[in-house]
């Protein structure tokens, strides 16, 4: 059987530190209610002109040092983001070229937060049938420029970064499922309602380009799914909530990832948490975690990691890795 291989991660954030402190001088909020509610202490935030292609190819960068792949040597290169550069061409085209590769297929995947997942699972198709031998896949994101800093709703929770993984082929069991759903009926409950069919704002600061979400509705959608994404995992692989070594949620939110937690009765020295420090870095979220659990040597080669995360559209996914 064949399978695709995590062979390595890298990972990218700005320099900037916002703290909850800062956002108390500029907004109607307070440290204590941003950490109560959501675990957020800090996040990172772009200097002016930071694109998120330049987060990702820091992030492709370090993937590629710490492996020693020859950048052409991949046969594809997805990345998911909800923050291109350019509406076209594709932020992964720029990253492409920028990275020195050859002519591979290079696409963004639009699915917010679930980005990650999206590109994960497309490039893991790609692999198992044959396809493609070795593949990039990225999350990036620049979500502060496009947020209303005078939205206390939003502006405590987004923030920008990068992360990315090598898969491989290969006859050991690496990514062993992954699963991907969207539910465009709830559209409107976490979007940015402007565009370039729909048009833009006149008058509107960026023309009218924000984030807006329904919190607590996203939230109870985002707890219930989830719940249910875990169990189809687990069902598709046969295996228990036991044999699950650890959970990388996406970070949107503590309470949101104690409850995936709870339901794996996992206790939370087996999930990897990121949010405090992070923020909901959107598409990034996810392979900022991953990263960061494979660089501290605290996710070993052998172990079982469940992957999920749940954003806009609505769209959802998980992926259980044999690292
Ligand atoms: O990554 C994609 C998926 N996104 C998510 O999963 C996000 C899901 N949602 C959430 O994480 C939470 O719903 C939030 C953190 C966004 C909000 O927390 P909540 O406990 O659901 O609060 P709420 O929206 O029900 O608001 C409670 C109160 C309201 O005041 P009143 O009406 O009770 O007087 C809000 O106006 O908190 C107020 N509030 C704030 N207060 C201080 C909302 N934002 C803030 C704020 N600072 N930043």
């Amino acid at each position: 059987m064949r399978y695709s291989r995590i062979i390595g991660t890298g990972s990218a954030l700005p320099e900037k530190v916002v703290t909850n402190h800062d956002l108390e001088k500029i907004l109607d909020t307070s440290d204590t209610w941003i950490r109560e509610r959501t675990g957020i202490s800090e996040r990172r935030v772009a200097a002016d002109g930071q694109t998120t292609c330049d987060l990702a190819e820091q992030a492709c960068k370090q993937v590629l040092e710490r492996t020693g792949v020859d950048p052409k040597s991949i046969d594809l290169l997805v990345l998911g983001t909800t923050t291109p550069n350019l509406i076209f061409p594709s932020t992964a085209c720029l990253l492409q070229d920028r990275l020195g590769m050859q002519e591979c297929a290079a696409f963004d995947v639009n699915a917010a937060c679930s980005g990650f997942i999206y590109a994960l699972s497309v490039a893991d198709q790609f692999v198992r049938n044959g396809t493609v031998k070795r593949a990039l896949v990225v999350g990036a994101e620049t979500l502060t420029r496009m947020l209303d800093w005078s939205d206390r709703s939003t502006a405590v929770l987004f923030a920008d970064g990068a992360g990315a993984a090598i898969i491989e082929a290969s006859d050991e069991p690496g990514v062993l499922s992954t699963h991907i759903h969207a539910n465009g009926g709830h559209a409107n409950l976490l979007c940015a309602d402007v565009g370039v069919s729909e048009g833009f704002k006149q008058g509107e600061p960026r023309g009218g380009l924000k984030v807006l979400m329904t919190g607590n509705e996203v939230f109870k959608v985002a707890v219930r799914t989830l719940g249910r994404i875990v169990d189809e995992t687990l069902e598709a692989n046969n295996m228990d909530k036991a044999d699950i070594d650890w959970l990388i949620p996406h970070q949107a939110n503590l309470r949101i990832i104690q409850a995936t937690a709870k339901k794996l009765n996992m206790p939370m020295e087996r999930v990897i948490v990121t949010v405090h420090k992070h923020g909901n870095t959107s598409s990034a979220s996810v392979p900022l975690a991953l990263d960061e659990a494979i660089s501290t040597g605290q996710v070993k080669r052998g172990e079982n990691l469940l992957l999920e995360a749940f954003g806009g559209g609505f769209t959802w996914g998980a992926a259980l890795i044999r690292y």
